[in-house]
């Protein structure tokens, strides 16, 4: 059996964690919103038409912030056409995802969606075909009390307190060629900085997102980010990351090993934030918000075949697999890791498009993504220690050596536990790992939860959505303060010890 050495020392802490780190993403996309959140007509749904079945999931995923409405739809969008009586609201053209909007769903109703979910709603404002003035309109709407034309506005369709919206993104992939009103770094540095400066004079409590690249492979990257960050700088709190990777080819090994590119690019982006911080003199550390993360690939092919300007169709629905479940793992603990930058993730999405949860008119069921971002989510509390996993490596076409372990330790002083993530990439035997956790004196092992098969491409499905599901079956011991675990040949892991 392959062997596997942790090493860690009470006293060197990455970060505490920022529970925004698992966040999530619902965009006026697909079936996200309609017949996700929202289906009047469902039997699921509630006196407002949220699916209460959805609710249910997404609560049981304790999803501290959603971003919204988009993504690439939020450049082309009217907040003002989703506000008001719902038989005003215009049917208009997205163009972003070439499909009819019909407004029946809004501001608003996320905002009252979030409250039954128990989340945050991170806001995006239009910086494609809008700009300075529209974000103005809709923070004075969402915040300001009242005495002022949007903020009485919002009391006159029936939210007399304020939403109090304290986190928002200044636009969407400004640097996509596919972006409505899609600009250079000048222009949207320019904008994002003015943009910003007046959505904190008008709030300044609020935390703003500039946007980064919305991939590492844009061929515009880090210089995007240098030029962006050199203008809104002083103004932004944040810059964003995205990145989805997909096994087009067919490569497991490879795939699972997508982890290592995303850990480059988070080392990469921190080294450029910190390069404007010197550049400028400033004593202000720009965070990390990867506001789009997760795998992306499966539907593809079906998308490229949809209908034009119809509503709510069937687009981005990924079918998740076992493997795609490890990588979601590996990037959780890639995340973790940096948690002293990485301070918001939202994993892209949450409901029917590339999502956790996917509904039908008989109800709703966890993909196998669910999970691991489940116990990230519920187990993952406390300060990341750091981790240092001496574990074999493998060679990877597009990522190097990467090491078959991906691991991250978590102390949760509050709660007196020590959590452990770990995923073993091997495909063929098991892994033996140890650990010296002598500091952690009396404390014992509660669980070694399993995500565990044998078939790296089984899914979970309406028709059998317990396909994949975690066990508590893992192998680990405390001896002496020595832990030995067997980590299972291609499997996720979540050990827990106790005081
Ligand atoms: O999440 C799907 C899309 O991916 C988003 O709309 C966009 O921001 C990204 O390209």
């Amino acid at each position: 059996m392959k062997k596997t050495e942790i090493v860690i020392d009470k006293s060197f802490i990455v970060d505490k964690i920022d529970r925004k780190i698992y966040s999530s993403f619902i965009e006026h996309l697909g079936r996200a919103v309609y017949e996700g959140i929202y289906q009047p007509e469902s039997p699921f749904a509630d006196e407002q038409g949220f699916r209460k079945d959805t609710l249910e999931l997404v609560k049981e995923l304790k999803v501290p912030m959603v971003r919204y409405p988009g993504g690439n739809f939020v450049s082309g969008y009217n907040w003002e056409d989703g506000v008001g009586p719902k038989a005003e609201r215009p049917k208009k053209i997205d163009l972003a995802w070439h499909v009819v909007e019909t407004n029946q769903f809004g501001l608003n109703e996320f905002v009252d969606w979030a409250k039954k979910a128990d989340t945050e709603v991170m806001m995006a404002v239009n910086l494609g075909t809008r700009g300075v003035a529209e974000a103005m309109n809709v923070l004075e709407y969402c915040n300001i009390k009242e005495g002022s034309y949007y903020s009485d506005l919002r009391v006159k369709h029936g939210y007399k307190e304020p939403h109090n919206i304290k986190t928002w993104c200044l636009g969407n992939e400004m640097d996509g060629p596919w972006q409505i009103g899609h600009k250079t770094a000048t222009e949207y540095g320019r904008l994002a900085s003015e943009t910003g400066r007046v959505m904190k004079s008008l709030d300044p409590d609020i935390k703003l997102v500039a946007c980064g690249s919305s991939a590492l492979g844009m061929p515009t990257f880090a210089s995007w980010e240098a030029e962006v960050l050199d203008h809104c700088y002083h103004e932004v709190d944040y810059l964003s990351l995205h990145q989805y990777y997909n096994n087009h080819a067919d490569n497991s090994p490879n795939f699972l090993a997508s982890s290592v590119g995303m850990d480059e690019f988070i080392s990469s982006v921190v080294s450029i934030c910190d390069f404007v911080k010197a550049k400028k003199r400033s004593k202000k550390k720009i965070m990390l918000s990867f506001d789009e993360w997760n795998v992306w690939y499966h539907s593809n092919e079906q998308d490229s075949k949809l209908e034009k300007w119809v509503q709510a169709p069937h687009q981005l629905e990924d079918v998740y697999n076992f493997e795609d479940a490890l990588l979601v793992g590996s990037m959780l603990i890639t995340m973790l890791r940096h948690c002293d930058r990485v301070k918001v993730a939202c994993l892209a999405q949450l409901v029917n498009v590339i999502a956790p949860i996917m509904t039908s008119d008989t109800g709703a069921w966890r993909q196998t993504i669910f999970y691991p971002y489940l116990h990230a989510s519920i187990y993952g509390k406390g300060t990341v220690l750091n981790t240092i996993v001496k574990s074999p490596v493998y060679d990877t076409k597009d990522f190097g050596a990467a090491p078959y372990v991906d691991c991250v330790i978590i102390d949760n002083e509050e709660d007196e536990e020590v959590i452990i993530f770990a995923v073993n990439k091997d495909l063929e035997e098991d892994m033996e790992v140890t650990c010296d956790l002598r500091q952690y004196k009396d404390y014992k092992i509660v669980s070694h939860i399993e995500l565990h098969h044998e078939d790296l491409k089984i899914e979970n499905t309406e028709a059998n959505p317990n396909n994949v599901v975690p066990t508590e079956s893992g192998k680990s011991i405390v001896d002496n303060g020595i832990l030995t675990a067997q980590l299972k040949h291609k499997s996720w892991n979540v050990i827990r010890l106790k005081k």
